[in-house]
């Protein structure tokens, strides 16, 4: 099933990567990005990772900064990668944690499909 294993190897790749240079070697094929894996995504954002609860509902920020724009703080330039990189290592010394409320390596690939789903106009929040 296509998106099951793309969670899969993407996770597996997430999980094999020890720094920041082995993560931008990973290169997801947004393609597969399917309806059904931003929303687990979003579950994952509104539910289980608690992401919404500083992120917004909406993306819209809060404690949080706001996921739904075009200039990224600490995501690169918003692909998809790097919003897996910042999902799962956090950003030390403020709020974002690695792995927001312990969710593992698949969700945090889901709910990064959802974030970059939704900021390339693929999905409603
Ligand atoms: C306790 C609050 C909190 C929670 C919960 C949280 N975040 Fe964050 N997040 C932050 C803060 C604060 C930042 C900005 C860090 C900084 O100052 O650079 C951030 C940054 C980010 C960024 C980078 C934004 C940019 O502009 O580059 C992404 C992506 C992100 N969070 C995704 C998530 C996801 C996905 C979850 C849930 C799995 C989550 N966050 C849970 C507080 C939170």
């Amino acid at each position: 099933m296509v998106i099951i294993s793309l969670a899969t190897i993407l996770a597996s790749h997430v999980a094999r990567a020890q720094g920041a240079k082995a993560m931008s070697e990973l290169v997801p094929d947004t393609m597969a990005i399917t309806p059904a894996l931003i929303a687990k995504g979003r579950d994952v954002f509104r539910n289980h990772g608690g992401c919404a609860v500083c992120h917004g509902m909406q993306l819209e920020g809060g404690a949080g900064l706001p996921l739904k724009k075009a200039k990224w703080k600490d995501a690169g330039n918003g692909d998809l990668a790097s919003i897996v990189r910042v999902v799962s290592n956090g950003v030390p010394g403020t709020l974002m944690v690695a792995h927001p409320n312990g969710i593992n390596e698949e969700r945090v690939v889901e709910v990064a499909a959802y974030i970059w789903a939704v900021n390339r106009g693929r999905a409603k929040p």
